[in-house]
């Protein structure tokens, strides 16, 4: 049986000490911090992430500002929303849920989204930050909440082969960054790896991020791995990580429950990096 790390618990004492360092800043005067949260259409699991997203926010004092726009809403109007976003003062932070509908240009949303105020570090001038280990940017929420995970257990990443399963623009891709920038060796899996198992064996810390449920199996994971689960399946009404918990935890150091393990640590990054945008704009 492995070390279970606990997502859950992680997140609830560095939010307590977010909320506290809000309270700090209310108490000399300082409005709150702000987070404009966009959801365009009616996706079920969407309507349930930014839901917790914004009921997280309120528990720290972060203010956020709920915009629910209907499926059929143009590119033209999203983007009209988020310039006045960008020019209001007391918006530190923007969210717009992703996957947006097709129909909708999503490169060119997140291109509009003014960088100092990407909390979710999807414009390509944070995404280059994270390139040129530029500590004052935006890392994306799922990889920097699994960086804090790891570090808070003393997992150490420097030389240590990391394969990540899942080359997505908002987990793989940028973890992979991430991981590099702590020394890590890096392999990166996706749909066209030949053969996913040669990999996944090997790793000292396996991350999986595809959203097929029980895609990594107790044969694929070397003994004494760290493996981090970052999938998150709706099946027969119950919530199914990427990894064979079962199986895999019989073999593993250490392992993240689904759910309970990434989940509340992406929404503690989201925090942060609110928290992070929010002080450059007051120069506290
Ligand atoms: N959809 C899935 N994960 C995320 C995330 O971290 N940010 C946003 N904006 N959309 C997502």
């Amino acid at each position: 049986m492995s070390l279970i790390l606990d997502g859950k618990a992680l997140s609830e004492k560095i939010r307590e000490e977010i909320r506290q360092e809000i309270e700090g800043y209310l108490s000399k005067g300082f409005r709150p911090p702000t987070l404009a949260v966009i959801l365009v259409g009616d996706d079920p699991a969407s309507q349930v992430y930014v839901a917790n997203k914004e009921k997280a926010c309120h528990k720290v004092g972060i203010r956020s500002l709920s915009y629910r726009l209907p499926q059929n809403t143009t590119t033209q109007e999203l983007l009209e929303l988020i310039a006045q976003l960008n020019a209001d003062e007391e918006v530190d932070g923007i969210l717009v849920q992703l996957p947006l509908p097709s129909h909708i240009n999503q490169q060119e949303v997140i291109l509009s989204i003014s960088p100092k105020k990407d909390v979710d570090g999807f414009h390509p001038e944070n995404m280059g930050r994270l390139v040129a280990r530029m500590e004052d940017g935006f890392i994306p929420c799922t990889p920097l909440g699994i960086d804090l995970l790891l570090n808070h257990y003393g997992i150490e990443l420097k030389g240590k082969d990391v394969v990540i399963v899942g080359a997505g623009f908002i987990v793989g891709r940028p973890l992979s960054l991430l991981m590099l920038w702590r020394d890590a060796t890096v392999s990166v899996c996706h749909i066209y790896t030949k053969d996913i198992s040669e990999y996944t064996k090997r790793a000292d810390i396996l991350i999986s991020a595809t959203g097929v449920p029980k895609l990594i199996k107790s044969h694929m994971v070397k003994e004494g791995a760290v493996v981090v689960d970052v999938g998150i399946s709706k099946v027969n009404g119950k919530i199914l990580g990427d990894v064979d918990f079962e199986e895999v935890k019989e073999k593993a150091y250490a392992i993240t429950p689904v759910p309970g393990g990434v989940g509340p640590m992406t929404v503690t990054a989201l925090l942060l990096n609110t928290l992070k945008a929010y002080k450059k704009r007051i120069k506290a």
